[in-house]
């Protein structure tokens, strides 16, 4: 076995990974320790680089670094995270923005359904936001599930949200002032870049055309009579979204842009 400094380590693993960064945050994973420790120790022999090594060849194979550190950064925290959920994407912020100013302005609102909770970052972060609302939140993925659960009792709002594990609201029957969503939005067959594998592909791919699910959460939002609906949608999306709604009435609908300028999502006003 190879006697590596902490310093050397790093050294090589950036050279593999051509990422001093990468390199670093997961020897901090690896040794458990924050990343100032690795420069207050550069000389300390690192202890089992064959497994620092394994981590660094998962990362170079395009696996992505949440998924190997199990952590992602959303919003203001850290979230727990594995291969069983999408890792949730820095533009979804936004959606929990536009979330933001409903809720803070309409505090009548307080029961929420969310459709495809994934790790649950959504629930969890306008649960913790807001402590009068409820969510009940789905999702036909029972790994993603467990994942949301364990975010939901970190951050100690397990209490107010509901897990169901069922397609959209089905057997759900209750009534909701808002439902909001980030649903699969990616068109079948899509070409994606390689670390998007690793994710689970019924998070990604929404149908033929992409926008298929979106399309059944408005109709299920239109007939269920709820005040708001909030979604996160595909860039090239928001034609035929705008002409759906107004098709099922919904006409006071604001689009909204992400951080590159993409259309990215929607807030609908569906009843007064
Ligand atoms: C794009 S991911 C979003 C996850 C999380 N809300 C986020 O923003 O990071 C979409 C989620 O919808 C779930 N999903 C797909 N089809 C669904 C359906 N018909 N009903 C409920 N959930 C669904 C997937 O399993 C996946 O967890």
């Amino acid at each position: 076995m190879n006697n590596y400094t902490i310093k050397d380590a790093l050294k090589k693993a950036s050279l593999i990974l051509n990422n001093q960064k990468e390199a670093a945050i997961l020897l901090a994973y690896h040794l458990q320790k924050d990343r100032l420790y690795l420069i207050t120790h550069e000389e300390e022999i690192l202890q089992q680089s064959t497994e620092y090594f394994s981590l660094i060849n998962r990362r170079k194979e395009n696996e992505p670094i949440e998924y190997i550190t199990q952590s992602v950064s959303f919003y203001d925290s850290e979230f727990f995270i594995t291969k069983g959920a999408l890792i949730p994407r820095p533009e979804t912020e936004l959606l929990i923005d536009k979330a933001k100013d409903i809720l803070s302005q309409n505090t009548n609102i307080t029961s929420i359904a969310e459709i495809g909770t994934g790790s649950g970052i959504i629930a969890v972060m306008l649960t913790r936001l807001f402590k009068d609302i409820t969510i009940t939140a789905t999702d036909i993925n029972q790994e993603a599930l467990n994942i949301a659960k364990k975010n939901a009792q970190e951050f100690k709002v397990d209490d107010r949200i509901k897990f169901v594990h069922t397609s959209y609201l089905d057997e759900i029957y209750e009534k909701f002032d808002m439902i909001i969503s980030n649903p699969p939005y990616i068109q079948d067959g899509f070409d994606l870049e390689k670390p998007l594998y690793f994710e689970p592909q019924n998070a990604l791919f929404g149908g033929k055309r992409g926008d298929e699910i979106l399309k059944e959460i408005i109709k299920i939002s239109k007939q269920r009579e709820c005040a708001y609906l909030l979604c996160e949608m595909g860039y090239d999306q928001k034609d035929p979204l705008e002409r759906f709604m107004h098709k099922q009435e919904i006409t006071d609908v604001n689009f909204y842009q992400d951080y590159s300028g993409f259309d990215r999502g929607f807030v609908a006003k569906i009843k007064e």
